[in-house]
């Protein structure tokens, strides 16, 4: 469709980065950013038009979001850019500088595997790779385009660590002395939190962060960012636990997500004081939302887990176990499980998990004003007896609820 309606209104279309990639490498991926050669935004509203959905323009930049709902009902957005408008000074040189415009926007661009377009419009399928892409797909190799972009863009660091463990491949000779470069003219410095932060989330969402994170003290990037975060021994075994223990939850297919930054946040902090951690918050830019519940919780849980501990081994009930985890977030819940190496405890947190913490009471408020108790505190105070009964194993049915609530 892009490629029908670039060619009707003569503006030369390709799909570019990501996608390229990926489609080459055979893996999935839905996010199409496209690039048209002229006036992207006209591009943008014939596309909203026959999609039915509506765009966002980015006037400054020359670019726009297309949102569309797809036929099985889902949003689906479309990035579409505006390739350098060198174009319009060679009118005389139609072929050359067409190509040269989409060159110019693909030389901008990180790694020469991210450099690759496919043409959409006119000679449709048409693979654009002015710089190697293909063949560094092939040799699996990162590799810059030019000899300045980290220093145009220092999070590419992070962004050559994170596609070189994800794909296997590794960063080329020549990039990774350009990377040792740019930390050592200190170019981390000038990245802001914000930046960080969209570069930190990345690579904890990956399915392998810890061989990222891994990878990233080798070359000397913790230590640029935040000297204290390199990984030390300890660290890096509990990080390889809560990669498991993430894995683990993801395949339960539960609705509630932990957020997988704050979950390797709190690994990679692991046995730093408030001070340093409160400090790290800070530098990588974390949401500022959430700052003093995450300090305080990590807080918390100094103190809780010895605490835990001791209950477990006097064979506390599970309401008691339940009752000292229930303040925890479920990032907290994960980071808790993965640091102990007590087994019987390890198994009643992931109990707490997977099954107390969702358990309610099988009597309700109306069944207690049917026992003739007025609406109150009373009636909250006489439920979470009943899930503590329940919990115990004490009143399993909702029939000894209800003669335990009776009572
Ligand atoms: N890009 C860049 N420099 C950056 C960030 C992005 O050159 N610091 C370019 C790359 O060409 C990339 C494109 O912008 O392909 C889109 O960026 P993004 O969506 O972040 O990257 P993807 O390659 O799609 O990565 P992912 O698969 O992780 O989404």
């Amino acid at each position: 469709l892009a490629g029908r309606l670039g060619a009707s209104l003569g503006l030369p279309v390709y799909v570019v980065g990501g996608f390229v990639r990926d489609l080459l490498l055979q893996r999935p991926n839905q996010d199409i950013d496209l690039v048209a050669e002229g006036d992207g935004l006209r591009l943008a509203r014939a596309l909203a038009k026959e999609l039915g959905g509506r765009v966002r323009e980015h006037r400054k930049f020359l670019t726009s979001m297309v949102i569309f709902t797809d036929t099985q009902g889902r949003e689906q957005r479309l990035d579409v850019a505006t390739a350098r408008l060198e174009y319009y000074e060679h009118p005389a040189a139609l072929p050359t500088v067409e190509l040269s415009s989409i060159k110019m926007d693909l030389f901008r661009r990180d790694f020469s595997i991210n450099a690759l377009a496919v043409r959409l419009d006119g000679s449709f399928g048409q693979l654009v790779d002015f710089f190697g892409g293909q063949r560094d797909i092939k040799d699996k190799v990162i590799r810059v385009l030019h000899t300045l972009s980290f220093v145009e863009d220092p999070t590419r660091c992070l962004r050559a660590v994170r596609f070189e463990q994800r794909y296997g491949f590794h960063i080329g000779q020549g990039t990774e002395k350009l990377i040792k470069n740019a930390l050592s003219l200190k170019l981390m410095d000038r990245l802001s939190p914000q930046r960080l932060y969209g570069e930190f989330r990345h690579l904890c969402e990956e399915d392998a962060p810890l061989a990222c994170f891994t990878r990233m003290d080798q070359l000397g990037i913790w230590e640029a960012i935040a000297p204290q975060l390199g990984l030390t021994p300890t660290r890096k075994a509990l990080l390889q636990r809560l990669q498991e223990i993430s894995g683990w939850y993801r395949l339960l297919y539960f609705e509630e997500e932990p957020l997988p930054w704050l979950v390797y946040f709190l690994g990679l902090n692991h046995g730093l004081n408030y001070a340093l951690t409160a400090e790290h918050y800070r530098r990588l830019g974390l949401p500022e939302a959430l700052r003093a519940v995450v300090l305080s919780q990590r807080e918390h849980l100094r103190s809780l887990g010895s605490q835990l501990a001791r209950r477990q081994a006097e064979g506390a009930a599970p309401s008691a176990l339940c009752a000292l985890l229930r303040p925890l977030r479920l990032e907290f819940l994960l980071y808790l499980m993965a640091q102990t190496s007590d087994a019987p405890l390890q198994k009643n947190i992931s109990r707490y998990i997977t099954q107390w913490r969702r358990e309610t009471a099988d009597i309700t408020g109306d069944d207690l004003r049917r026992l003739g108790l007025a609406p109150g505190p009373a009636c909250g105070r006489i439920l979470a007896a009943v899930l503590r009964a329940k919990l115990d194993g004490q009143a399993p049915t909702a029939e000894s609820q209800l003669a335990l609530a009776a009572s």
